[in-house]
């Protein structure tokens, strides 16, 4: 359907069509805020996306129409022409990056929609630079390998965008594979695919609504905590390179010469690089419980030391625990969005029921649902 309205208005915009393209929004069943700091992830692209109709048309503009927002914007590629709209910086810089690179892009018509809700954690931001980047990468005969085209996203992010984030969200949304969770270690990009189809359960979003303003700073000060501590640590210890790198232990001993919200900033990560590696070993025994109960150490961590929760996320937190759902944690960047919910078939709609309800009696709107199905990433359709 989608698909089909934009052929239908790249067609009344642009005269004829162009080639299709598409890439997914993500979920990280667990290891947050550990990919800037070189430790593992263990993502997966997900059913909901960013679809786009692209057709270079030799000049050294770019025309864009955002269905979605319903707006048009037209910019050069020159490092001048940045865009006003926020959704034409994400091409612009894509743009920007890959020329960067070295890869010899023109001007382009394109047409677009997604279907990631925005604001929820998801990425639907590495769905639209995954998209282009890789439908750029083939259409001009760029060269660049997956690894780049993610680094192409995340460069956006640091450059045009504001926000100095890991490469986890471009990573899945290159590298997604349907059924497959991904497992990459951020220090050197090895990663693994591990089949995931949990039978007898189900993954649901519970979506809080709830968006903070100030997201991207606090974010960017998370991630000076992490150096700060690191560097402490490296004075010790010159062999870390990064806060995954750091023992525990080493943590302790500097302790008394970092401010204590980076120690307990610190204190998270060492302990989550850890439970990336321990839901991985559960998960290939078969125990969701395992998996289920460092889900809800996570979200511990996330909400006490990492302090990135807020109070909306930590009620549903809670609430799961209630209704004997399986694993529960908040989910991606924080400061608002989703809870990820691991939860025993039998128990989905008595779990669903009592959220929604509660929730909404709490908070005076209803949290949003969404079941989630792992799927494939960027590619051509
Ligand atoms: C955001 C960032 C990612 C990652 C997560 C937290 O989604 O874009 O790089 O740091 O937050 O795990």
């Amino acid at each position: 359907m989608m698909k089909q309205k934009i052929t239908d208005l790249f067609k009344e915009k642009f005269g004829s069509v162009g080639e299709m393209f598409a890439s997914a929004g993500r979920i990280n069943l667990i290891g947050e805020h550990t990919d800037y700091n070189g430790g593992y992830v263990f993502p997966g692209a997900i059913d909901k996306g960013l679809m786009a109709m692209i057709r270079p048309d030799g000049s050294n503009t770019v025309k864009a129409y955002s269905m979605d927002y319903d707006q048009f914007a037209e910019f050069g590629l020159e490092e001048e022409d940045k865009p006003e709209q926020q959704w034409a910086c994400y091409i612009f810089g894509v743009c920007r990056e890959i020329i960067k690179r070295g890869g010899k892009i023109g001007g382009f018509e394109t047409v677009f929609a997604g279907d990631v809700p925005l604001g929820a954690g998801l990425s639907s931001s590495a769905a639209l630079e995954s998209t282009f980047a890789f439908a750029l990468n083939e259409l001009f005969g760029c060269g660049l390998d997956k690894f780049e085209l993610a680094r192409v996203g995340q460069s956006t992010e640091h450059n045009y965008c504001g926000v100095k984030c890991g490469i986890m969200d471009q990573f899945a949304s290159c590298f997604g594979r349907k059924d497959c969770l991904i497992r990459l270690n951020c220090k050197t990009m090895e990663y693994k695919y591990f089949p995931f189809n949990p039978k007898g359960y189900k993954l649901v979003l519970i979506d809080s609504c709830v968006k903070h303003e100030l997201a991207s700073s606090a974010y960017n000060k998370r991630r000076e905590s992490c150096e700060n501590a690191t560097a402490a640590i490296r004075r010790n210890h010159p062999e870390v390179e990064c806060l995954s790198d750091a023992k525990r232990l080493w943590l302790d001993e500097v302790r008394e010469e970092i401010p204590e919200e980076d120690f307990l900033r610190a204190e998270y990560v060492i302990g989550e690089v850890q439970r990336v590696l321990d839901v991985c070993d559960a998960l290939e025994r078969g125990d969701y419980e395992t998996v289920g109960e460092m889900m809800y150490q996570t979200h511990f961590g996330l909400s006490k030391l990492y302090e990135v929760s807020c109070e909306e996320l930590d009620f549903l937190n809670r609430l799961a625990r209630k209704c004997d759902v399986t694993g529960s944690r908040v989910m991606g960047g924080g400061f608002g969005g989703c809870t990820i919910n691991l939860v025993k078939e039998e128990l989905y709609d008595a779990f669903i029921g009592e959220a929604v309800k509660k929730f909404t009696e709490k908070f005076g709107h209803a949290p949003k649902i969404y079941d989630v199905v792992i799927s494939d990433g960027a590619r051509k359709l």
